[in-house]
């Protein structure tokens, strides 16, 4: 059946499964099974990645390879070999036993009828050889700084290759070889539909990140480690944690214990010198890297629940003149016990997440002047006057970040609205609209996407504040957020980083971030609200909102891949939500078009 002139035709260069899309992506329409003695070699040397299946589950598997790799993997202890080896081992892990009876290839009342014949006769993937071409220098890169780009092949004859120059790139070529696999609804088996496949792909943007506020409301450790997981799968190589606002203040700092002692919602909710740790090399080992931010002047008054002498504005009432979201309070700017706090705060935990990452956040959002009237060390709502001084602060705490090694992010207020006079090496991240982007990178800065208006996953919900019987209730009818409506994935996915940018200042758009503020979200829901709109917007920075012809990526091909990406995602005990009917993905995408 199979003559040559058939196979011509079979091979279609459209992406029929795969998130986010390859840069290039052929394939063909032989089936080739797997099995679990599949060969797999990394830079000729045989895998033996078996011998990690015992581990159930990714935790478990973490301590697997802490015991192997009898240093730890603190203090910077990675290799190539152990970070392939063990992404080798989830990723058959996830084959063998997470894979997928998807919903596009089971038609109604009838299971089989788009898969492969049960019972035929089965050709195999004999072996996965993995070739890395480079060799790794760091695994907390500045953007840039690697090349995430991978190669993969799998042959009629049941070769199946990725060759890539650093690790990074072989961890998102095994994520694509993933995508791949279905398991069939009867036999159990393991198949690809796919073959011949040949992929060329790398990375559109360096940065691409998730920024998760976990000061709003309380994550456990295994939130975000799942999190991390699933940014993974999505090609995702940035974890920003907000991990302070005013809220509360949920780490540890053991030089100024008073911090999550009084700031964190409850004695036992922060995260401990160890847990951070585990997150950060727990993304390491899966090609994200951890961000942490402290937001500060602005977003503070956890920390006066400790050191109520830092700071100014405290609950102030009416809370709308002196924040933008109660509770009030900023830190106090011409205090002289700002500085040596600072220093400390810094120096405690600059040392412990420096051998994982290459970035501080500074933050600097939504600093309010009319706060400063309260502040007994400033007394002023002068713009300038308060200017100074915060620039003062973010010197004293970029020059402390850059000698520990890191570069430091500030949110794009402090250059915008403020003025600041920043270092090369900072990347000002914009929320506020296109506009913003193209103002940083006309100032010659690095600028990170992520306008509010597409990418805030936390729009939408309504508001979270209460309004009593009187005119208030009236006024604010229906109880719409400042942000609504709700960004759906088609308009996530629409959402292009370099709109408003000239060409000549695009290379200083490193990528963006998709965020979800957490008034209104917490473990329960996270995963839900978080996913698989997030997803849209990691194809978006993998891949590009235009795809290699320079036309718009569309809806109609985005859907059914989204929708299989959710599917898997579900597989993996990630609790995305729909993206659309079975009905939807049974049928092909022009029954749910217009
Ligand atoms: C796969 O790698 C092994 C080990 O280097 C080698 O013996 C084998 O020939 C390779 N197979 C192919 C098809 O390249
Ligand atoms: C991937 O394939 C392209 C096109 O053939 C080639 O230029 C590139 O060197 C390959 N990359 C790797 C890492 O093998
Ligand atoms: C800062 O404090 C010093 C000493 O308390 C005072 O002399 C100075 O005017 C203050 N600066 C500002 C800008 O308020
Ligand atoms: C910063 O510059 C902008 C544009 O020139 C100006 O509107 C704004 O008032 C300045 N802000 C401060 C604090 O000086
Ligand atoms: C492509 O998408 C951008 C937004 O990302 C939009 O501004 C533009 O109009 C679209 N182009 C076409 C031809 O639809
Ligand atoms: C897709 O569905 C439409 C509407 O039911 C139908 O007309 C069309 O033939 C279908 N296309 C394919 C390729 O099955």
């Amino acid at each position: 059946m199979w003559s040559p002139i058939y196979l011509v035709f079979a091979l279609c260069s459209e992406v029929r499964a795969v998130w986010p899309a390859p840069q290039s992506f052929t394939s063909g329409n032989s089936v080739l099974w797997i099995e679990r003695d599949v060969r797999v070699t990394y830079n000729g040397e045989s895998v033996w990645w078996n011998s990690f299946l015992d581990a159930s589950n990714s935790q478990t598997e973490q301590k697997v390879l802490g015991s192997q790799n009898s240093q730890a993997p603190g203090h910077g202890a990675f290799t190539s070999s152990s970070v392939v080896q063990s992404a080798v081992s989830r990723a058959l892990q996830t084959i063998f036993t997470q894979s997928l009876v998807p919903w596009k290839l089971v038609a109604r009342n009838e299971l089989a009828k788009f898969e492969p014949l049960a019972n035929g006769v089965r050709n195999f993937i004999s072996c996965l050889n993995i070739t890395q071409t480079g060799t790794d220098t760091t695994f907390k890169p500045l953007a840039g700084e690697v090349d995430e780009s991978y190669n993969l092949s799998i042959s009629e004859q049941g070769i199946a290759e990725i060759s890539a120059v650093s690790s990074y790139g072989v961890l998102h070529g095994l994520q694509t070889f993933v995508q791949l696999f279905y398991q069939h609804s009867t036999n159990r088996g393991i198949y690809t539909n796919m073959a011949p496949v040949s992929i060329i792909d790398g990375p559109k943007f360096q940065h691409r990140g998730l920024n998760m506020d976990v000061s709003r409301n309380w994550y456990p450790k295994a939130d975000i480690l799942r999190t991390i997981d699933a940014l993974s799968w999505n090609k995702f190589n940035r974890l920003h944690l907000h991990m302070t606002d005013s809220q509360s203040w949920p780490m540890d700092i053991p030089a100024l214990p008073l911090l999550a002692q009084k700031g964190a919602y409850q004695i036992g909710l922060s995260y401990s010198p160890a847990d951070i740790e585990e997150i950060q090399t727990y993304a390491v080992q899966r090609g994200v890297e951890v961000i942490i931010e402290f937001d500060m002047p602005g977003h503070t008054t956890a920390i006066g629940l400790g050191y109520p002498e830092l700071i100014a504005a405290f609950d102030a009432h009416p809370w709308r003149t002196y924040c933008a979201e109660p509770p009030c309070g900023t830190l106090q700017l011409n205090n002289s016990a700002t500085a040596p706090f600072m220093e400390t705060l810094f120096g405690d935990v600059l040392p412990r997440i420096a051998p994982y990452s290459s970035y501080f956040h500074t933050g600097g959002d939504e600093v309010n002047a009319q706060a400063y009237l309260l502040d007994p060390t400033v007394r002023s709502n002068d713009k300038t006057v308060i200017g100074h001084l915060i620039q003062k602060l973010v010197d004293r705490n970029h020059a402390q970040i850059r000698a520990a090694g890191l570069a430091p992010i500030v949110w794009e207020e402090m250059l915008l609205d403020w003025n600041l006079t920043l270092g090369e090496d900072v990347i000002v991240q914009t929320w506020l609209s296109d506009a913003s982007v193209a103002s940083v990178t006309a100032a010659g800065h690095k600028a990170l996407a992520g306008n509010y208006n597409f990418w805030y996953l936390d729009c939408g919900k309504g508001e979270w504040l209460n309004f009593g019987n009187g005119a208030s209730f009236q006024e604010n009818y229906p109880f719409l957020d400042y942000c609504s409506p709700t960004k759906n994935w088609r308009l996530i996915y629409s959402y292009d980083p370099l709109g408003g940018v000239p060409v000549a200042q695009h290379h200083l758009v490193l990528g963006g971030e998709v965020h979800i503020w957490s008034e209104q979200t917490d473990p329960v829901n996270f995963d839900g609200v978080v996913w698989p709109r997030a997803s849209a917007a990691g194809e978006v920075l993998w891949s590009g909102r235009q795809d290699a012809r320079g036309q718009n990526r569309s809806q109609l091909t985005a859907a059914p891949r989204l929708a299989e990406m959710r599917e898997r995602m579900v597989n993996r005990e990630v609790r995305a939500g729909p993206v659309q009917m079975v009905f939807c993905t049974q049928h092909n995408a022009t029954e749910c078009s217009v």
